[in-house]
């Protein structure tokens, strides 16, 4: 599959610890800059009622969703929910700016659809 980057500027958008979702094409990412610098990147729409993910409170590595308060794990899309998971997207910081990378490998497919489907 076609690896896809695209730049979306400096860091400096998002304050640590919040998150801010981009546009892509049809695709809205929620990226979340953590307290320590890392860089995370979901799809925006929560599975459960479509909450804007990028609006949630932030922890280490999950985010709670703003409107009920589902958890979804930054590094994994793992939702705390049966069968509630979102997919996660490669980010990186390069030369202070949020590059992404849209390709998703068959592995992550796979894994997006298990959780989909409920299958562990
Ligand atoms: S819409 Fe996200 S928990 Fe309900």
């Amino acid at each position: 599959m076609e690896h896809m980057r695209f730049d979306l500027g400096s860091t400096e958008q998002i304050p640590p610890g919040q998150g801010r979702c981009f546009k892509i094409g049809a695709l809205d990412v929620a990226v979340f800059r953590g307290r320590d610098g890392r860089l995370f990147a979901i799809e925006n729409r929560c599975p459960h009622r479509g909450g804007p993910l990028a609006e949630g409170i932030i922890g280490a590595t999950q985010v709670v969703c703003p409107l009920h308060g589902h958890k979804f794990d930054l590094t994994t899309g793992q939702g705390s929910e049966a069968r509630e998971c979102v997919k996660t997207f490669e980010v990186s910081q390069e030369n202070e700016n949020i590059v992404i990378g849209l390709a998703l490998t068959l592995k992550d497919r796979r894994a997006y659809e298990n959780c989909q489907s409920g299958t562990p």
